[in-house]
C-alpha cells in the first residue's frame, strides 16, 4: 500500500484524501503493531480459516469437545460441530476460574446525579446466577423465548447472561419502542416470558415500560410470566399469578447456579431489526461461533488490555449493546462501563463529566451523537478533562469527515485512534475496520475487512465491479458470527441475504474500494433508513400510517438531517379529514403508538395524491428530492399525474 500517495481516486470523488497514520506510543503498545503484522494474520485466516478459529476456540469454556470447526452448506453453516459451551459461562465462570473474580466487570452511572454501582466479576456472576435461578423457578427451559424490554441498567446485562446461563433464547426490546411493537415481537417469538422494569430514565422523565408491557400482553397469550425490576419507583399494576418483582424472583435463590451446557449451534438470542419489508426480522445467533466473533473482534479492534475501562454507549436493545456492551467485553475479560440515561441530562456535559470521573480508556459511540456533541458546542466540554481516553470508535452509519475531525481533534486531543466500524446486527460483531495500532485512518472510510472477512463489491450480475466502482457488498466466505437465520422465517433468510447473488452473503449496503484497497460505505441498497444510527423501514412506518382511518395511502423517505444523518419524511393522502397541524400531530402520535419514537416522522407533507410510475409503483426517488428540497433530477415521463409533482411542490411552503 502506498500511504505517500497524494489525491487521487478517494481525493476526486470523495473530496477525502487525509491520512491519520496510529501513533507510535500506541502501535508500541498493540496487540496488532504494524501493517506487515495486519497482512500476516489476515493471509494466515484466509489460508485456512478452519485452522484458526479451531486455534482461537481454545479459548472458549467447552463442556463438550466439538468435532468439527465448520459444517458449510451455503447458505446454512454450522461452527464448533457438536460441541457444547455456555456464552455466560465465557462471560464470567472463565474469568473466575482464571482466579481474575476481584477484577471489575461492570460499571454503572444512573441518569438520577450519584447514582453508581460496581460489580465484580465474582459479585456479576453471582447475579447472574441468582437471577437464572429464578428464572429456572419459574419454569423456563432451554431453548423458549424471553423478551427482555429493560432500562440501561446492570439488570439488563444481567437478564441477558441470566437467560444464556439457563440455554433460554433473549430477545431484547429497545425500550423505546412501543407495546405495538412489543406485542408483534412476542408473538412472532411466542416468548414465554417478558423481563421489564416499573419504569426508566429518560431526560429526567420516567418511561413507562411496565404499562407498555401490560398492554403488549393482551395480545400475548404465549407469555406466562413477567418479571419487574424496581427502578424508578412508579406506580403500576402487578397482575397476579403472572406477574412478581425481580428482587423477590432471585431472593435465597443460589449464587452457583450451574451453566446448562448448550449445543454450539443453539440459539443465544434474536435481535429484531427492520429489514425491506413492514415486518420486523428477528435475527437469530447461535451460541459459540458469535461468542467468539464478539470476543475476538472487540480484542482485535479495541485491543483490549488488562487495565482498560471501555464505555460503549449503545443501549442493550441494539446489536451494538450485545457485542460490545455484553458478550465481547465480557468475555474478553474487559471491565465495561454503562450508563442509564441520555447524553443531556441533566445537562449537555453528561458524557464528559462521566469521563471525568469514571475515566473510560476507551470511548465507542455513534455518528449522530458526535454531531448532537458538536451542536451542543464546546462550552460543555471545554474545561473537562478526557485524558484517560485513549482510543475512540464510531459504530451505526457512516461519519462524516468534518465529524471525525472533531471527534480527533476535541474528545481524543488529536492522540486516540479513531475505529470507524462498519459491521449489522446480521453480521454479528465488527466486520471492517481500522485495527488501532496499526491502520492509517482515512475519515469516513472503515477502511480495511478485519482477518476472516472477504468482501467484494459486485454489480447485480454477481460480476466484481472495476477498481473504484461502487456496487454492492457481499462477503464471500462464512464467519463464526455470521446470522444462523431469521426467525421462523427460511425463506425469508434465504431470499434477503442469498439469492440475488448466489452463494454470497449480501450485506444489503453500497460500497466502493479505494486505490488504497479501502472500503467506503455508501448507503442501503433497499428501502432501509438510517435514522440516528438505528434501521428503520420505509414500509414499516408506511403500513403504521395507512392504518390510522384518515390514511388513504402514505410513501415514506429519508431525507438528509445535519444530527440524525436521515430523518423521516412522509408524504400522505387523507382519506377524509382536514389537512392541517392537528392531523399531522394526531398521525405523529399513532405512528409513536404504533412503532415507537424514533420512528416518528420529522415532516409531514400533504398531497392530493401520490406521483406514481404508468405501472403503479410510488416514485420514491422524486418524494426523496421533494423532501429534501432538491431541484428534481431525471426523467418524469413516466409520472401518472404531471400535477401530483406540482401540488406537493406547491404546498411545500
Ligand atoms: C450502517 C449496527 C457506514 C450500514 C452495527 C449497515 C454503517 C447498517 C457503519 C447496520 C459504518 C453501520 N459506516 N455505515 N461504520 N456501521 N452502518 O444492523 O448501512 O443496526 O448495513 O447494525 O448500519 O445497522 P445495524
Amino acid at each position: 500500500m502506498d500511504m505517500q500517495r497524494p489525491a487521487g481516486t478517494v481525493a476526486s470523488i470523495m473530496q477525502e484524501d487525509r491520512l491519520f497514520p496510529p501513533p507510535a506510543e500506541f502501535s508500541a503498545r498493540a496487540r496488532i503493531g504494524s501493517m506487515e503484522d495486519y497482512s500476516r494474520l489476515y493471509a494466515e485466516v484466509a489460508r485456512d480459516p478452519q485452522a484458526f478459529w479451531h486455534s482461537r476456540a481454545q479459548s472458549l469454556p467447552w463442556m463438550t469437545p466439538y468435532s468439527s470447526v465448520l459444517d458449510w452448506k451455503p447458505p446454512h453453516a454450522e461452527w464448533f460441530v457438536g460441541g457444547r459451551t455456555n456464552a455466560s459461562a465465557a462471560c464470567l465462570d472463565q474469568h473466575i476460574n482464571a482466579g481474575r473474580g476481584d477484577k471489575t466487570a461492570l460499571v454503572w452511572v444512573g441518569e438520577p446525579t450519584g447514582e453508581r454501582r460496581e460489580y465484580t466479576y465474582s459479585q456479576l456472576h453471582a447475579e447472574v446466577c441468582r437471577c437464572a435461578a429464578g428464572l429456572r423457578s419459574l419454569g423456563i427451559r432451554p431453548g423458549e423465548v424471553v423478551s427482555i424490554y429493560m432500562p440501561m441498567t446492570p439488570e439488563l446485562v444481567i437478564a441477558m447472561l441470566a437467560c444464556a446461563r439457563i440455554g433460554a433464547v433473549h430477545s431484547v426490546i429497545f425500550g423505546g419502542f412501543s407495546s405495538e411493537a412489543i406485542a408483534d415481537r412476542n408473538a412472532d417469538a411466542q416468548a414465554v416470558a417478558v423481563i421489564t422494569a416499573d419504569g426508566g430514565w429518560r431526560r429526567g422523565a420516567q418511561l413507562a415500560l411496565k404499562k407498555n408491557v401490560d398492554v403488549a400482553l393482551t395480545k400475548s397469550p404465549s407469555v406466562r410470566h413477567v418479571v419487574v425490576l424496581r427502578r424508578t419507583g412508579q406506580a403500576i399494576d402487578m397482575v397476579p399469578g403472572r406477574d412478581v418483582w425481580w428482587h423477590d424472583l432471585v431472593a435465597g435463590m443460589p449464587t452457583d447456579t450451574p451453566a446448562e451446557p448448550m449445543d454450539s449451534e443453539a440459539p443465544l438470542f434474536i435481535l429484531y431489526t427492520s429489514g425491506s419489508t413492514g415486518k420486523p426480522k428477528g435475527i437469530k445467533h447461535t451460541t459459540a461461533g458469535y461468542i467468539l466473533w464478539a470476543k475476538t473482534t472487540a480484542e482485535w479492534v479495541f485491543d483490549l488490555r488488562d487495565d482498560d475501562l471501555f464505555w460503549c454507549t449503545a443501549d442493550c436493545g441494539w446489536i451494538t449493546g450485545h457485542s460490545y456492551v455484553t458478550y465481547g467485553p465480557l468475555a474478553a475479560g474487559a471491565s465495561i462501563l454503562i450508563y442509564e440515561g441520555a447524553p443531556n441530562a441533566p445537562h449537555e456535559g453528561r458524557f464528559w463529566e462521566i469521563i471525568e470521573q469514571e475515566k473510560p480508556t476507551i470511548f465507542y459511540t455513534a455518528p449522530t451523537a458526535i454531531r448532537s456533541f458538536m451542536k451542543w458546542g464546546m462550552e460543555h466540554i471545554e474545561g473537562r478533562d478526557l485524558s484517560s481516553l485513549r482510543l475512540l470508535g464510531t459504530v451505526g452509519e457512516g461519519i462524516n469527515p468534518e465529524a471525525w475531525m472533531w471527534y480527533h481533534e476535541v474528545i481524543g486531543g488529536k492522540r486516540c485512534p479513531i475505529v470507524d466500524t462498519w459491521w449489522q446486527t446480521e453480521t454479528g460483531g465488527i466486520m471492517m475496520s481500522p485495527l488501532p495500532g496499526c491502520t492509517p485512518t482515512k475519515p469516513g472510510s472503515c477502511t480495511l475487512p478485519l482477518p476472516g472477512v472477504m468482501p467484494e463489491i459486485v454489480d447485480a450480475s454477481g460480476a466484481p465491479v472495476r477498481p473504484g466502482e461502487g456496487g454492492w457488498l457481499v462477503i464471500t466466505h462464512p464467519w463464526p458470527g455470521m446470522l444462523r437465520g431469521i426467525w421462523g422465517d427460511e425463506a425469508r433468510f434465504e431470499e434477503t441475504y442469498w439469492s440475488r447473488v448466489p452463494g454470497k452473503y449480501l450485506a444489503g449496503d453500497n460500497a466502493r474500494q479505494d486505490a488504497d484497497g479501502y472500503y467506503w460505505i455508501m448507503g442501503r441498497i433497499d428501502d432501509v433508513l438510517n435514522v440516528a444510527g438505528h434501521r428503520l423501514s420505509t414500509i414499516e412506518i408506511e403500513s403504521a400510517l395507512v392504518s390510522h382511518p384518515l390514511v388513504a395511502e402514505a410513501a415514506a423517505v429519508g431525507r438528509p438531517h445535519d444530527v440524525k444523518g436521515e430523518a423521516v419524511a412522509v408524504f400522505v393522502t387523507l382519506q377524509s379529514g382536514q389537512a392541517d397541524e392537528a392531523t399531522k400531530d394526531l398521525l405523529r402520535r399513532h405512528v409513536r403508538q404504533q412503532i415507537g419514537a424514533l420512528a416518528v416522522p420529522d415532516d409531514i407533507h400533504f398531497a392530493a395524491i401520490l406521483p406514481k410510475t404508468r405501472s403503479g409503483k410510488i416514485m420514491r426517488r422524486l418524494l426523496r428530492d421533494i423532501a429534501a428540497g432538491r431541484e428534481t433530477v431525471g426523467d418524469t415521463t413516466t409520472l401518472e399525474d404531471y400535477s401530483s409533482l406540482a401540488a406537493l411542490r406547491a404546498n411545500d411552503e
